[in-house]
């Protein structure tokens, strides 16, 4: 689906000045703006100036600048969330970007002042704001706990959000035992549990990250069917007895190149009634966009691995035909950019 589009002057403005765009938003969401609008809609500047411990005059130039935004609205002197805000940006609501925002904030902006060079290199030079050992974001994270509190809160918000539209995409009743490959804290593979009583799924994962799935899965109850094992899944070998291997926002993190041979390991690995389900943003085939994933492949470029991107959707499907795999079908209708690819190895 295409989505080419032109830009008007004020488009052309918020992208020439996202920077302060994005630091007017990210400090209101600091400053808990969203949080006082929630429970005081209809608040005035002065009331919000005492909340946030503004003086007048700042707390006009933030007010006027998110007004200008769309994300509050002004009227007779007082101030509402905008609808999205409300859902997004309020700090205790299920859909709260605010970690989301914490992440681009801390690990994404400055890595992308870096992304000039990066595009030169064909690297990811922003790595160099994040010092430490190893050539990606991942391993260096190890080095800067902090960071990496802020990343594990941002992939997880964005779990939550991803693991309600996987479970009921697709009937993964139909398998036996699924491998969550990367598959994090264990939250889809717990959710994948709960919504299916007979299904068995291994989150397959290194040790550290294996460790917190662990005490997340006995704290949920499941560890009779929810199971972790240790292991790097570009070097060892998948887990043996699984008739179905899941990517959730794996398949981002690396080149087709790389992908394709994975997939070429999935489809050795399986059974002949196997299947591999790739779940994660996708871009248009037309290279046009949405915007949700062109402004997400920088940070894969400059910052994460230096080869990964938001891949356009033909690309998987090609990279699953490549790796021997039929039947290759699309779950419509995501929400959130995403889709769903599955693929049956006969
Ligand atoms: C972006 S997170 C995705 C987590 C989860 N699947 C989700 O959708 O929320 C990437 C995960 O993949 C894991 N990972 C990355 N490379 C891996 C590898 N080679 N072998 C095993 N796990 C890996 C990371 O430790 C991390 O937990």
């Amino acid at each position: 689906m295409s989505q080419a589009r032109e830009i008007d002057m004020d488009g052309f403005l918020l992208v020439a000045q996202g920077h302060s765009a994005f630091q007017l938003l990210w400090s209101g969401v600091q400053l808990g703006l969203f949080d006082a609008l929630s429970r005081h809609p209809g608040s005035t500047a002065e009331q919000l100036g005492e909340t946030m411990q503004l003086q007048p005059y700042p707390c006009r130039v933030l007010l006027i600048g998110l007004a200008a935004l769309g994300l509050i609205v002004k009227a007779d002197e007082r101030f509402h969330n905008s609808a999205v805000a409300e859902k997004v940006l309020v700090r205790d609501k299920p859909d709260s970007m605010a970690p989301v925002l914490g992440w681009q904030a801390d690990i994404v902006y400055p890595g992308l002042q870096d992304f000039l060079p990066s595009l030169r290199a064909g690297r990811n030079l922003g790595l160099s704001r994040f010092p430490g050992s190893g050539e990606t974001l991942y391993e260096r994270l190890v080095s800067h706990p902090e960071l990496e509190q802020v990343f594990q809160d941002a992939m997880s918000a964005l779990s939550r959000q991803a693991n309600r539209l996987i479970v009921d995409a697709f009937d993964f009743g139909s398998f036996a035992h699924v491998v969550d490959a990367g598959g994090g804290d264990g939250t889809n593979a717990i959710a994948l549990a709960r919504r299916y009583p007979s299904l068995r799924v291994t989150v397959y994962d290194s040790e550290s990250v294996c460790q917190i799935a662990s005490e997340k899965i006995a704290a949920a109850g499941l560890a009779d069917r929810v199971f972790t094992c240790v292991g790097n899944f570009l070097q060892d070998p998948f887990p043996a007895g699984v008739d179905a291997i899941l990517f959730c926002h794996i398949l981002t993190i690396w080149s087709m190149e790389r992908n394709l041979d994975l997939l070429r390991k999935c489809w050795r690995s399986l059974p002949a009634t196997g299947a591999v389900v790739v779940f994660n943003m996708m871009g248009n085939d037309d290279d046009t966009g949405p915007i949700g994933t062109a402004l997400g492949s920088p940070y894969f470029l400059a910052i994460a691995t230096g080869e990964g991107m938001l891949h356009a959707r033909k690309d998987y499907q090609q990279a699953m035909l490549e790796a021997g795999f039929t039947r290759v079908a699309e779950v419509g209708g995501l929400p959130l950019n995403h889709g769903m690819l599955v693929a049956h190895k006969n």
